[in-house]
């Protein structure tokens, strides 16, 4: 039996929540499937840095490596000051295991609510390939004067031609396999960020050549948003960097049905991945079993992809899409008319069953 090691980090406020719920269902795929799931459980976070004054451990980094794939819950402590946590925790791996792909599907699965009048499954259906180790997100940049009406803050968004490349390549890839649409939208802003869009427009061009079967389409980031709520349709997969795949991706989710349903993998295709629900820790809701754990599910779905297995990652989304058709009222956290373990009871069933 092929059995996968993978490292759990269920992290702050409502992240264990999920990702309890999340391991319960990739274990009944398991047992479906025929595979075998090995979970070694971390407990980084906020409660840790607060006990320790820790981020992340000494070898830390170079422990995750011996692992497939890494599960995560949520980063972000009510009492820890914002940023701490996430660089030294979420970025922090995200950049040192080269994750640099950050994949976040938009799908509106039938019977979800989307806040888009006249919008249903059939235009909600797209891929953004978020660049994740570059852009403005490197830490590069500074202050002079900190503090005085002199004040001089610099951050500066880096992008290599390596970095780009290999993430839009990805995006090209990811499109022919998916195999729907066929095209790839590079969303930037070439009218006033000349110097960095310019190398990501000559790049994408270059190495759409190689996929003569894809269309290509760009979009500046603002009109992107536009075309999001009024042409979702219009989409398959757009690439595009760090900051703008952050803010997309928001607004994405909401369009999808919300926090609750949207996930996300941090990829390094050869290399150890990162999956995870993208909403937040969610600190309010902590401990009630209130929480959405859908996100965590098909975060986990994405993971079950990853590791080649497909079957049980169709399995994972077909059982998640007849709990939203048929079982919840809303994906909203203490209005699914199920609590978070009864979700996860749920989906796990349908899983078990193979609806
Ligand atoms: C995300 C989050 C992170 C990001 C934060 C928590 C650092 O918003 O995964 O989208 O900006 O990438
Ligand atoms: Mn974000």
């Amino acid at each position: 039996m092929n059995t996968y090691k993978i490292a759990v980090i269920p992290g702050d406020g409502t992240g264990p929540e999920v990702i309890t719920e999340g391991v319960k269902v990739l274990n009944a795929a398991a047992s479906r499937f025929g595979f075998g799931l090995d979970f070694t459980w971390y407990d980084y976070g906020g409660e840790r840095y607060l006990k320790t004054g820790e981020v992340l451990p000494e070898g830390a980094v170079e422990d995750l490596k011996q692992y497939k794939a890494i599960y995560l819950g949520a980063i972000g402590h009510p009492d820890v000051k914002p940023g701490i946590l996430e660089k030294g925790i979420l970025l922090n791996l995200r950049f040192a295991l080269d994750q640099y792909v950050n994949l976040r599907p938009i799908v509106l699965y039938p019977g979800v609510d989307t806040p888009l009048k006249d919008k249903g499954p059939d235009d909600v259906d797209f891929v953004v390939v978020r660049e994740n180790t570059e852009g403005l997100y490197t830490g590069s940049g500074g202050v002079l004067k900190k503090g005085t009406p002199d004040e001089v803050a610099v951050q500066e968004s880096i992008n290599t031609r390596k970095g780009v490349e290999r993430c839009i390549r990805y995006a090209f890839e990811y499109c022919r396999k998916r195999n729907k649409g066929k095209k790839v939208t590079l969303c930037g802003k070439t009218n006033v960020l000349t110097f960095a869009f310019d190398l990501w427009e000559r790049a994408f061009y270059e190495v759409a050549k190689d996929y003569p079967d894809i269309k290509t389409d760009y979009a500046h980031v603002d009109a992107t948003c536009m075309w999001m709520v009024k042409n979702p349709d219009w989409f398959d997969v757009i690439v595009t960097d760090n900051m703008f795949g952050d803010i997309i991706t928001d607004l994405g989710a909401m369009i999808q049905g919300g926090m609750g349903i949207a996930a996300g993998g941090n990829l390094n295709p050869e290399g150890v991945s990162m999956f995870e629900p993208i909403g937040g820790s969610a600190p309010k809701y902590t401990g009630k079993n209130v929480i959405n754990p859908l996100a965590a599910i098909c975060a986990g779905g994405m993971m079950m992809e990853y590791l080649g297995e497909d079957d049980a990652a169709k399995a994972v989304e077909n059982a998640v899409k007849k709990a939203v058709s048929e079982n919840l009222k809303s994906l909203s956290a203490g209005k699914m008319g199920y609590s978070t373990t009864e979700v996860g009871d749920l989906v796990a069933g349908y899983v078990a069953q193979g609806v």
